[in-house]
């Protein structure tokens, strides 16, 4: 499903990832272990295509998406990639119900029902 071919990346003359191989196979929860600056966030990015290898093919559901410019690239994203981070990332101006409405309304949702039925489904509603 994911497949790493001989990707490498290096920032200035730190080489951060040096022809890297690895498939993740559909279903599979993989954790990535290594000691701090080893390179974890760098194949994240580049795997969630926020980032792109120097080299070598980042193949997602059979598209080489290394090969996709940024507007692919943020269609890519929107439609098939979930990230959670270290921190939240929320917009601490906006509301729960609002912070999930975001990408929602990007993604072409216009249901507002939905958000209170997505906050429920994940035992969160008492956050709005
Ligand atoms: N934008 C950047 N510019 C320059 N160097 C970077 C950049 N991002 C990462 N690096 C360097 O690349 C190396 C790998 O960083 P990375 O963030 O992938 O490591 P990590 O394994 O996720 O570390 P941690 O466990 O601390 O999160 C480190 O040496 C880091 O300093
Ligand atoms: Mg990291």
């Amino acid at each position: 499903m994911i497949k790493l071919e001989n990707v490498s990346k290096k920032y200035g003359n730190n080489v951060v990832l040096d022809n890297l191989n690895i498939n993740f196979n559909s279903g599979e929860f993989i954790s990535i272990m290594g000691p701090s600056g080893s390179g974890k966030s760098t194949i994240l990015n580049i795997i969630g295509a926020m980032d792109k290898p120097d080299s070598g093919k980042v193949i997602i559901n059979n598209e080489e998406i290394n090969r996709f410019n940024e507007e692919e690239l943020t269609l890519f994203r929107k439609k098939h990639v979930g990230f959670i981070f270290q921190f939240f990332n929320l917009f601490n101006n906006l509301t729960v119900f609002e912070n999930v409405q975001i990408p929602l309304l990007i993604s072409g949702l216009k249901e507002q029902d939905s958000i209170e039925e997505i906050l429920t489904s994940l035992n969160i509603c008492d956050k709005l």
